[in-house]
């Protein structure tokens, strides 16, 4: 085993008694975010935690990611207690990204996945890559399809994927569009969210992304069937018809095994989407700074 390797298996032994289990809780629910706003990008690179500098401006201020991925300074404590468990920089930021998302989902009931490991961090990035690339929750199906295809993701990834709104919370600002415009909404639904976000006000106020948020279970694609998604774009993914989102959509609802094998097969996808490796960027010792 590599010493890399040897440390990425302590990663889940440092964190826990660090941040015990309702931390591990918001830190699964903020990680997912990351490492997906993060592959999507540009490749699994840590590109967005890093800090703002003189020679370019970060992704954490994107429109996508301003107010909304949060916890960087968890991610900076994990990475300090991995490097002393480990006696120095060996695992990259990307590296502990995708282990810790992949760990902290486990604990919330999904399957273990393996990853591979060997990813280097960016030595960049960018603010323009984030505004444009990031999917918005306004898209609808054939844009949301050409985004993810255009990272090398297909339909059924796309399903599965949008499945991470199993845990989570969303903003007022990102569903209101949908509350008072769209006519695919339950009306209760639609009744108890219009309370929660008038019309002009509360953007920052949140709501859960579906009925059991703080468990990796199925009910988000059962929510979907009663026109309880809460983002346009994951409504999107099922309209009553007989498309093949419609039929997945219906196949994860009762089907958790299948929806966990297969999440942990597009999860690993995603996490090696474009990874910078051998003697491409570095292993950073602070996420937040190029060495
Ligand atoms: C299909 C395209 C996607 C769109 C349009 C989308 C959009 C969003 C939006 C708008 C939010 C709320 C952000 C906020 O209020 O600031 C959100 C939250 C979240 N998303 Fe996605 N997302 C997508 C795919 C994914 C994927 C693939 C994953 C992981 C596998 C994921 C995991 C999460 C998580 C865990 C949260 C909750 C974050 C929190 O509670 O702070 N999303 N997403």
């Amino acid at each position: 085993m590599t010493t890399a390797a040897f440390c990425v298996q302590l990663i889940c032994r440092v964190v826990s008694p660090i941040f015990g289990f309702d931390l591990l809780v918001v830190l699964t629910i903020l990680i997912s975010a990351i490492l997906m706003m993060s592959a999507i990008l540009r490749g699994c690179d840590g590109s967005n935690l890093l800090d703002d500098t003189a020679n370019f401006t970060g992704e954490k201020t994107a429109r996508p990611n301003l107010n909304s991925l949060r916890g960087f300074d968890v991610i900076d404590e994990i990475k300090a207690a991995v490097n002393s468990a480990c006696y120095g920089n060996v695992v990259s930021c990307a590296d502990i990204l995708a282990i810790a998302a992949r760990d902290s989902v486990n604990i919330l009931g999904a399957p273990w996945y393996q990853v591979q490991l060997g990813r280097r961090d960016s030595l960049t990035a960018s603010l323009n890559d984030a505004n444009n690339d990031i999917p918005p929750p306004f898209f609808n199906l054939s844009s949301l399809l050409s985004n993810f295809q255009s990272h090398s993701l297909d339909l059924k990834d796309l399903v599965v994927l949008s499945g991470g709104h199993t845990i989570g919370l969303a903003r007022c600002t990102t569903f209101v569009a949908r509350i008072y415009n769209d006519t695919n909404i339950n009306p209760n639904f639609d009744a108890t969210l219009k309370n929660i976000c008038p019309v002009n006000s509360g953007g920052n106020k949140t709501f859960p992304l579906d009925t059991t948020t703080t468990v990796f279970d199925t009910v988000y694609y059962q929510d979907l069937l009663q026109q309880k998604g809460l983002l346009h774009s994951d409504q999107q993914l099922f309209d009553g018809g007989n498309s093949e989102t419609d039929d997945l959509v219906r196949y994860y609802s009762n089907n958790p095994y299948a929806f966990g094998e297969d999440f942990g097969v597009s999860m690993l996808k995603m996490g090696n989407l474009k990874p910078l490796t051998g003697s491409n960027g570095q292993i950073r010792m602070n996420c937040r700074r190029v060495n």
